[in-house]
């Protein structure tokens, strides 16, 4: 099962992966399955890297998040209470010709003639099919064509002689409702759920129906009471995760870009809203300016962390070598956002197939804890006691004023899930007044990444060819991966000049032996000098070191003439050698790998 060629580059971007052991079809040897890949040596070392680097920035170098690992599988009220039962879903149609789906909102609109039929007559038998069927041609092209492929739908429904039956033409302006493919007819939209659906437990029935989790969010959400209680963390802080995800998408495709099976980082950061911080810090504040707001401030509102939090990703992404010029910010409009949603940001790749959603930023109020609050019948909602003593300290009107906001709030929230109004009153009053002794449910702001388009975003950037000519006016063009030492996969490669002087060998295989505990480290005899370098290059390996003769006889000329132990460092972007000490070597390294 191929995936189609988008175009030049992502072919010899996917042609390089299976080649240097990057990205694997899954199942090749038996065709393939759609949607899912494989990482192979390179690409398993890079996801590691690239995992690390988000777990590290995330949760090690910061003091207000915290780290999770939770299930795949969980109950299923939290996929009902999260709302993906009911809404987590695509519209799909299938031609009504070739029976190939498509996700009705991604077709390419047409425009055309479109020719109805109202039937079809089989002229030998006399036998009537009066199913109505369409096919869109382009302006100006000969009616036959439609008619050849209304042949073809009616044969399929039993016909052999087949006489068209009905026939009128309507002009079509930017329709979605035809196969650009060949111009026939698609079934009306249906939604299909992502969720891939399984049973636990010995007994498969409807009662034992589980979901492999779409996003890692949800255990997050679920397991916000435990985490809060155990790690002595208060509001504003983070629980982090990352995590295989699977959503059964309906036209998986841009090679690994949309995948059935994926992994997500994603971080829940928790925060007060609006009106706590309001009573505590006396007023909230807002973005200024674009740009990075500086470090964390108590009197921070959900504005001024979510544009934290878009731009510290934005610094992440820097950090790994995607620079701010292959990045773009996509700010949804109002019409866009989930219904639960404030704000959201999508950071976009400059991907070869298209500029596309890298990852979301997503301002998500504080409806995830109330849904498992309401669903779970267990209370979500965290106590401050700076904020019940402020709270006591405001005058009576401040007080009403920032009660009758949060009230007014939560009002929102219930009655838009279907609260009756006048419950959604009595209990919105409730958290009101439980505001007033230090009470709420915090609300959240969610960077959410996904591995895999992340490791395609790292490989395209990383791509470069690179045209060389020789001594003899013969050029070759060769794939030099220019990946940040930081998540290039194998960090140095160590070669002896020649594989048959036992003392280069040697060396090489001790210095080799040193560095793996500390990085990925390569070891690599087989070939000439050159043909060792264009393999690293093409594995993306920033650093490579040679053992030469000037290693035991010391270098031979310069201001370090006669030193010994030495060894040359290749650089792989530039080509650039210089010499190093065998003892700085590992502390050289290291400062510019990690
Ligand atoms: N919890 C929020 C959430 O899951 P999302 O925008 O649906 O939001 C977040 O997914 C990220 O996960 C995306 O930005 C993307 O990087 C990744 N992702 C989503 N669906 C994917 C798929 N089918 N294949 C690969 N990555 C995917």
């Amino acid at each position: 099962m191929a995936e189609p060629k988008e175009n030049v580059l992502m072919e010899k971007i996917t042609s390089l992966c299976k080649r240097r052991g990057f990205i694997f079809q899954s199942s090749e040897i038996y065709g393939g399955i759609q949607g899912f890949w494989d990482y192979g040596p390179l690409g398993a070392e890079l996801k590691r890297n690239v995992k690390e680097a988000w777990w590290t920035t995330m949760t090690r170098m910061r003091d207000d998040v915290v780290g999770l690992e939770a299930t795949i599988i969980m109950a299923p009220q939290i996929w009902k209470a999260s709302g993906h039962v009911d809404t987590f879903s695509d519209p799909m149609c299938d031609c009504l010709l070739t029976k190939k789906r498509f996700r009705a909102d991604q077709i390419e609109p047409q425009s055309g003639n479109a020719y109805h039929y109202t039937g079809a007559k089989d002229s030998v038998s006399g036998r009537e099919v009066a199913e109505p069927y369409a096919v869109l041609l382009a302006a100006g092209k000969p009616p036959e064509s439609a008619r050849k492929t209304a042949a073809q739908f009616y044969a399929q429904r039993g016909l052999q002689a087949v006489e068209l039956l009905g026939e009128t033409v309507e002009k079509v302006e930017n329709s979605q409702r035809y196969n650009p493919e060949n111009g026939s007819l698609l079934t009306p939209p249906v939604p299909f759920n992502l969720m891939f659906k399984t049973y636990v437990g010995p007994t498969a029935t409807e009662a034992d129906v589980a979901y492999l989790r779409p996003e890692t969010a949800q255990a997050i959400f679920a397991q916000f009471k435990n985490v809060h209680e155990t790690s002595r963390q208060k509001v504003p802080f983070g629980i982090a995760q990352m995590g295989k995800a699977f959503r059964n998408e309906v036209t998986p495709r841009n090679y690994t870009f949309r995948s059935r099976e994926f992994e997500q980082m994603e971080l829940e950061f928790f925060i007060a809203p609006d009106e706590a911080v309001e009573a505590v810090t006396g007023a909230v504040a807002t973005p200024a300016a674009k740009g990075h707001p500086g470090e964390p401030q108590p009197n921070w509102g959900w504005q001024m962390w979510h544009q934290y939090w878009v731009e510290e990703r934005i610094k992440f992404y820097e950090g790994i070598g995607l620079p701010r010029t292959t990045l773009e910010e996509y700010w949804q409009k109002s019409e866009e956002l989930a219904h639960y949603a404030r704000a959201c940001v999508d950071i976009l790749f400059k991907f070869p197939f298209g500029t596309q959603e890298l990852e979301g930023i997503a301002a998500r109020s504080d409806f995830d804890l109330s849904q498992h609050e309401r669903s779970s019948g267990k209370p979500m909602g965290v106590f401050d006691e700076e904020l019940r003593t402020a709270f006591g300290k405001l005058p009576p009107e401040k007080q009403t004023e920032l009660k009758d906001r949060y009230y007014q709030a939560r009002l929102k929230y219930l009655t838009k899930m279907g609260v009756d109004i006048a419950k959604a009153g009595a209990e919105a009053q409730e958290d009101a007044d439980g505001l007033a002794k230090g009470q709420y449910i915090p609300h959240v702001i969610e960077p959410s990444a996904g591995v895999d388009r992340l490791i395609l975003a790292l490989i395209a950037n990383a791509f470069t060819e690179v045209t060389e000519t020789d001594a003899k006016g013969k050029s070759e063009t060769r794939v030099v991966m220019k990946f940040h030492p930081r998540i290039a996969p194998i960090k140095v490669a160590v070669l002896p000049l020649l594989k048959n002087k036992p003392e280069l060998a040697n060396k090489a295989r001790a210095i080799f032996e040193s560095l793996r505990p500390h990085m990925m480290a390569f070891h690599d005899e087989a070939g000439s000098i050159g043909r060792r370098y264009a393999r690293q290059d093409e594995a993306g390996t920033p650093f490579c070191v040679t053992v030469d003769f000037e290693t035991f006889e010391g270098i031979k000329d310069g201001p370090q003439a006669g030193v010994k132990d030495t060894v040359t460092i290749r650089h792989r972007d530039d080509g650039r050698q210089e010499r190093l000490a065998i003892s700085e070597l590992l502390p050289w390294l290291l400062a510019r790998v990690r």
